[in-house]
């Protein structure tokens, strides 16, 4: 897919608030700091559209961009940051997952996971909440740049284990790397297969 366009549209917290227009969109979700609003830059080939920062807990709002005027990518707040051992319900922020219960143009989530790192709890925890609630997602293998093949090889073959002790299947997943543009046809056209259907 080509992006002839892409626009920041509106920030809030109450998922009432989000565009009424029914477009399709699609939504980056995962840890503080793990590369969602980076990555929505390199989808976008946009340096500044999302705000990125190295300081966990930038993103605070549900963002929504207007893309090629007929859909939405939305960057989403991490969670887990700074919360030692609260209750999933605190710690997954009621307005994200009020969005995602409520949002019915909501095609998919991409549950993005840091590449370097053995399956987190909360990661673990937040897909297991996404299952039981019927809410369709693929994971995101960020920050490739950062691993030599091997390692990646690894480490992705080790998460698809773990996945496999809850789940029957390993859910459809991507590699990225928003330093060098890793994944990016791979994401768009996946993205553009389901706007098609
Ligand atoms: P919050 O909004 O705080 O939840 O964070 P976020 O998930 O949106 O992360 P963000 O995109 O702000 O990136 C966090 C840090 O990781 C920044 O310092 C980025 O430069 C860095 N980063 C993100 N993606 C990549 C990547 O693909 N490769 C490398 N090397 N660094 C990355
Ligand atoms: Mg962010």
């Amino acid at each position: 897919m080509q992006i002839k366009s892409a626009e920041f549209l509106m920030s809030n917290s109450k998922v009432e608030k989000c565009p009424k227009d029914r477009l399709p969109e699609y939504a980056f979700i995962g840890r503080s700091n793990v590369g969602k609003s980076s990555l929505i830059n390199m989808l976008m080939d946009r340096k500044n559209l999302a705000k990125t920062s190295g300081r966990p807990g930038k993103t605070q709002l549900i963002n929504h961009f207007l893309v090629n005027k007929n859909w939405y990518l939305v960057d989403l707040p991490g969670y887990g940051y700074a919360r030692v051992s609260k209750s999933i319900k605190r710690t997954f922020q009621k307005f994200i997952t009020d969005y995602f219960r409520e949002r019915e143009q909501m095609i998919l989530a991409f549950v993005l996971v840091d590449c370097r790192l053995e399956p987190q709890p909360i990661d673990l925890e937040f897909m297991q909440w996404m299952g039981e609630n019927g809410i369709p997602f693929n994971i995101i293998f960020t920050k490739a740049d950062k691993l030599k093949p091997m390692a990646l090889e690894r480490n992705i073959k080790a998460y698809t284990a773990k996945m496999l002790e809850t789940w029957e299947e390993m859910p459809q997943h991507f590699v990225t790397s928003a330093s060098n543009y890793t994944g990016r046809d791979e994401v768009l056209n996946y993205i553009e297969s389901l706007n098609s259907n």
